[in-house]
């Protein structure tokens, strides 16, 4: 085995569930860099047997772990899951029986985000002490959380007689690699393709975690990486564009993943980056009603950064440990945009360049 001097003696061991997937690989993409945690497992049916890419602090060779195997692993300090939804439970049920209650499980499914014993990961705006108390972590959703990031400070301001509308495109990693029209670039080209048109279960998420009901229409656009959200929100008083957007400044002062910028932002600008970016702040020409836009990578902030937030928070590491903490930073390019072996690669996708 290979020893990477970047770990120090007390290095944390970590698992990750569902590593051949997009929220995965961009998972050991950041841990590969973390100065103490220490991935010790990976699995994947489909790679079982091939030597893990991309993570130089060891030798490790991809499992087809099964719920035994998990329940005979207590060395474990963090299990991460980025199973798909519906998955991960029999592989959490058999943590909590392996005897090792204290160690930290984050889960990037939906499964238990609507479960109160877990805490709600969104480190922006949710209370953070509460998160570096918690076991249990349920990662939120991509489109919800830059939904919420672009509704929340206008929450004392929405018309309570209406509520927020919300259309989101995603491009089409945010449908996982299981192929589907959803993520068939053939199906998506020249094409938007509108799904889940009422009772997303991100729609659920959004409503319950801000107190306010909101319609959520998502769609899927033939780029891979990043999400674009235009908010409809109706006012309970005038506004200004610059006062909503004075709001959304002091909101997030402070905040290094959380971006206003005056004009509307732009998923190819997101791609690739930590952060979110919020601006638009059109105002309707009656003053009580605001559309906001809202980019995000769905396989960062939306999944990966987030999940590294909230184990960095809840293991007792800076938060912005293993990644550098500035939106505009570009992961890429990286082994998915030139290894074809890889399986998220797809020909048609998008020269690094042109992003
Ligand atoms: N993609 C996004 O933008 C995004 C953003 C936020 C959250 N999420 C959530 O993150 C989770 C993972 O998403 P993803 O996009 O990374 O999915 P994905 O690319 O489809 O990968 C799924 C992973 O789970 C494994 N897997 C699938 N079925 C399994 C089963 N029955 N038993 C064991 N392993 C299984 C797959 O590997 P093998 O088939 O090789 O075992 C693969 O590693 C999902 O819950 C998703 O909702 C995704």
């Amino acid at each position: 085995m290979t020893q990477s001097s970047s770990i120090k003696g007390n290095a944390d061991f970590e698992m990750l569930a569902g590593a051949r997937g997009y929220t995965g690989q961009a998972l050991i993409n950041l841990l590969s860099t973390h100065s103490n945690l220490d991935l010790r497992h990976v699995s994947s049916r489909e790679l079982a047997g091939q030597k893990l890419k991309g993570y130089d602090k060891r030798d490790i060779t991809y499992e087809n772990l099964s719920v035994e195997d998990v329940r005979r692993m207590p060395d474990i300090d963090c299990w991460i899951m980025a199973l798909p939804n519906g998955v991960a439970k029999p592989w959490i049920d058999a943590i909590e029986e392996n005897g090792n209650s204290q160690s930290l499980i984050v889960d990037l499914s939906a499964d238990y985000r609507f479960d109160n014993t877990w805490t709600y990961g969104l480190p922006e705006l949710v209370d953070r002490s509460k998160i570096a108390k918690a076991t249990r972590v349920t990662n939120p959703g991509c489109y919800a959380t830059a939904a919420q990031i672009g509704i929340a400070p206008l929450l004392p301001f929405i018309d309570p007689n209406s509520y927020p509308v919300i259309m989101g495109v995603s491009g089409y990693s945010g449908a996982g690699t299981k192929p589907s029209p959803k993520n068939n670039v053939e199906n998506l080209t020249n094409n938007l393709i509108p799904y889940s048109l009422t009772d997303h279960i991100h729609e659920k998420e959004i409503s319950t975690q801000l107190g306010k009901e909101v319609a959520f229409i998502p769609h899927v656009a033939v780029w891979f990486q990043g999400i674009h959200h235009s908010i409809n929100i109706p006012l309970n008083k005038t506004f200004t564009s610059r006062d909503i957007r004075n709001i959304y400044q002091e909101r997030y002062e402070g905040e290094p993943l959380v971006k206003v910028i005056g004009e509307s932002p732009l998923v190819k600008n997101i791609a690739g980056t930590h952060g979110i970016e919020v601006g638009g702040f059109g105002v309707h020409s009656s003053g009580k009603r605001v559309v906001v836009n809202v980019t995000i990578d769905n396989l960062l902030k939306g999944a990966a950064t987030q999940a590294l937030q909230n184990i960095n928070l809840a293991m007792g590491y800076a938060e912005f440990e293993g990644y550098v903490p500035i939106p505009h930073t570009r992961t890429w390019p990286n082994e998915r945009d030139t290894d074809t072996s890889f399986p998220g690669y797809h020909s048609k996708r998008l020269p690094v360049g042109a992003r």
